[in-house]
């Protein structure tokens, strides 16, 4: 088995590590909302105020931090006046972009704010550009987080919540180039100028106003929004959306579960382009804001596959295997190592939709190998940044990629973090983890793998786990065997 050596260096401190980078995404799409995490008080399914209870806890145990919502594209259709107050006299209306069903907004503003309570998450609030008015989203802010005497306020307290809720992350629009709005970047960064003006910040909340970024590649955008918003108009954020989909083939992006080998290695060439995506928008973000106050939030990233066979189309459901589980792990470090530019990331979506962490079918969650993904680098929220190199080599596949990517973090307890991936399917390595100052004292493990096509279904919840991983500590290093498609996360003392 070839050895590759992984050093770190405690004593290198690079940036911290905001926890929102292992946020999530909830939009009223299929069945994320609807089923996944609100489910009524009258159902049969354990439920915590209509909540379902064993979602709660799911995000909780991986201390899920940030949560977005409406949309997605339904964000910039929604208004949300139509989602507060009885609900049975709430207004139905059709979920045009997603499947045409009748969306009747028993999930609204108090029932999203009430779920993050609950998962003790930050909300983050997707706003209307597209269809809505300035109005509205100010009023909206105001119904939100507004203590004082005023319509808006008086309209809260009517529909039963006395005091008003923080909110932070604020989104102007979504992907206002696309399905937003289909606009040109000059005449959006005016839009978000004189939206973000009327949102006010009552009541001692402050708000992270997040501007609609860039779809993948598209430096132009950034450009614009950089020079034109920023510094003045209290930009904080900017998004970039990008999708894994093998080949960039949109219209065949393969099944989730059965794809050839060329497929899957073609699917990990994919996703390394965040880097390249990462680093090009930090580079014309860095001419405008050197100081790298404004974050890049990759508030929509993940692997988009071909829905399940007989499923409806328009709710974009796929299973999650081990290769989706490689994905994240490569994706995690990546925003991990950017943690000086990129301030929050949210896979797209928390449940039942594309590269979910959680699938329900009636009373059964499944915890896809993605969310356990999510399990193994927790204790990097809100940790420091270290240096991290390792030895690497290619795979032999026609898209040949690296097989290793790493990141480590320490803590405020000394603890340091080496999270691991290898996505070559042939083979495994020693990895060998040496500090560059002092001697590794003591070191624990746990490890994810499989075969590529592994998954957990409803009937066999298990199939894909966490387990131990045994390591050696001798001279002052430690030694992990990192398995062929695994992906390790191991704690270190130095
Ligand atoms: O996540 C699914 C969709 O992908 C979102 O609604 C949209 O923002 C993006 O195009």
């Amino acid at each position: 088995m070839k050895k590759l050596r992984l050093t770190i260096n405690p004593m290198d401190k690079r940036s911290h590590i905001n926890r929102e980078i292992y946020g999530n995404f909830s939009e009223h799409l299929g069945r994320c909302v609807y089923d996944g995490l609100y489910v009524g008080e009258d159902s049969d399914i354990p439920n915590i105020e209509g909540f379902r209870k064993d979602v709660v806890e799911a995000f909780r145990e991986i201390k899920l931090p940030v949560l977005r919502w409406p949309g997605g594209c339904f964000a910039d259709e929604y208004h949300w006046k139509d989602g507060i107050g009885e609900k049975s006299s709430r207004k139905k209306m059709i979920n045009t972009h997603w499947g045409g069903v009748v969306e009747d907004n028993s999930f609204g503003t108090h029932e999203f704010l009430r779920f993050c309570e609950l998962v003790g998450c930050e909300p983050y609030i997707s706003g209307n550009v597209g269809s809505g008015t300035v109005e509205e989203l100010s009023q909206w802010i105001e119904y939100m987080t507004f203590d004082g005497v005023s319509p808006m306020a008086e309209l809260r307290r009517k529909n039963g919540r006395e005091q008003p809720w923080k909110l932070k992350y604020l989104g102007i629009g979504n992907e206002s180039w696309g399905c937003g709005g289909n606009m040109t970047a000059e005449y959006y960064t005016d839009l978000y100028r004189r939206y973000q003006t009327y949102c006010r910040e009552y009541s001692g909340n402050q708000l992270y106003k997040i501007a609609c970024g860039p779809n993948a590649g598209d430096y132009n955008w950034t450009e614009v929004l950089m020079k034109n918003a920023h510094p003045w108009y209290n930009l904080k954020g900017i998004s970039l959306h990008y999708y894994t989909v093998p080949y960039g083939n949109w219209a065949h992006k393969g099944d989730a579960v059965k794809f050839t080998e060329a497929e899957y290695y073609e699917t990990i060439r994919s996703t390394l382009e965040m880097e390249t995506l990462v680093t090009r928008h930090s580079e014309i973000m860095n001419r405008y804001d050197p100081e790298k106050k404004v974050g890049l939030i990759v508030d929509e990233w993940g692997c988009w596959f071909d829905v399940e066979e007989g499923t409806n189309p328009g709710f974009l459901y796929q299973q999650n295997t081990m290769r989706d589980a490689i994905v994240a792990a490569i994706n995690l470090n990546i925003f991990n190592s950017h943690s000086d530019r990129v301030h929050m990331a949210n896979i797209a979506q928390a449940v039942n939709v594309l590269q979910s962490i959680l699938l329900t079918e009636g009373k059964v969650t499944v915890k896809t190998p993605t969310y356990h993904v999510f399990d193994l680098y927790k204790e990097h929220q809100d940790a420091t940044l270290i240096y991290s190199h390792a030895e690497n080599e290619a795979t032999d596949s026609e898209s040949a990629v690296p097989c290793i990517s790493h990141s480590a973090s320490i803590n405020e307890n000394g603890d340091i973090l080496v999270t691991l991936s290898n996505c070559a399917l042939d083979r495994e390595f020693e990895m060998e983890i040496g500090s560059a100052f002092g001697e590794v004292k003591s070191a624990c493990a746990r490890v994810l793998t499989g075969e590529a096509h592994d998954h957990n279904t409803f009937t066999d919840t298990d199939n894909v786990v966490i387990k131990e991983l045994a390591v050696r500590v001798e001279d002052g290093r430690a030694y992990v065997v990192l398995p062929a498609c695994g992906v390790a996360a191991v704690t270190l003392k130095v």
